[in-house]
């Protein structure tokens, strides 16, 4: 766990509650969908934000194996953190993937297929996201998680013997390898449940 985690978790639902409150106060379909969509993206910004953080210190401090256990523990610890915080369910996924209890939705797989053409058609990975509100179920945001550099020593072509060994013990049913510096690697996700939707 990072330092600050209380103040960090304090601002976040200081701005959460700012978002929202366009939808407790019962304004239209239009405002609430754009409160849920920015709360997305501040969700999101957070997760990436530490998750990056914390994966860099690690493996500053342990090498790329002793970070393993930051993306198996944080990654979900954050994910739980952001969920409560902001009233919403809070992910990642991705098309193939290390950690089954990750594995998409079907809605979720649709997303991400079409991140994938989105990209091959020329788009960057870095801006692509999505946002709808199906009828009866809440809202929903994806946004695309592009491989870097940094990535490819754990999801990458060539792994080192020992990160290979690790990965192989923890996670064997592994399909998150192969990646290369700028594919689409997965996606966060959050999904709202139906009650913050303006009345
Ligand atoms: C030190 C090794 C390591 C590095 C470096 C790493 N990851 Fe991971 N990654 C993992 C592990 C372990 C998991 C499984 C986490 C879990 O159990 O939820 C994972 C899971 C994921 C997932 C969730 C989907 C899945 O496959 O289960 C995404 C998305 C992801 N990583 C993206 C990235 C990105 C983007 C980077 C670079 C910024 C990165 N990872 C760097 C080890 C690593």
């Amino acid at each position: 766990m990072p330092r600050n985690v209380t103040g960090v978790v304090l601002m976040l639902i200081a701005a959460i509650s700012v978002l929202t409150s366009g939808i407790a106060a019962g304004r239209g379909d239009a405002a609430a969908e754009d409160a849920r969509l920015r709360a997305s993206r501040e969700l999101t910004r957070q997760f990436q934000q530490r998750l990056k953080a914390e994966l860099e210190a690690a493996i500053a401090q342990g090498g790329p194996v002793g970070a393993i256990g930051v993306c198996r523990e944080q990654a979900p610890a954050i994910a739980r953190e952001l969920s409560a915080a902001g009233g919403a369910r809070v992910s990642r996924t991705a098309l193939r993937v290390r950690d089954p209890a990750n594995t998409p939705q079907p809605w979720q797989r649709d997303v991400l297929l079409r991140f994938q053409e989105r990209m091959a058609a020329g788009e960057p990975a870095d801006g692509l996201e999505y946002f709808e509100t199906p009828a009866g179920e809440g809202a929903r945001y994806m946004k695309a998680i592009p491989t870097g550099p940094l990535c490819v020593t754990c999801h990458g072509n060539n792994l080192a013997a020992d990160v290979q060994a690790a990965l192989r013990g923890m996670y064997p049913e592994d399909a998150a390898t192969g990646f290369a510096a700028g594919d689409l690697r997965g996606a966060f996700s959050v999904v709202w449940p139906e009650e913050s939707e303006a009345p």
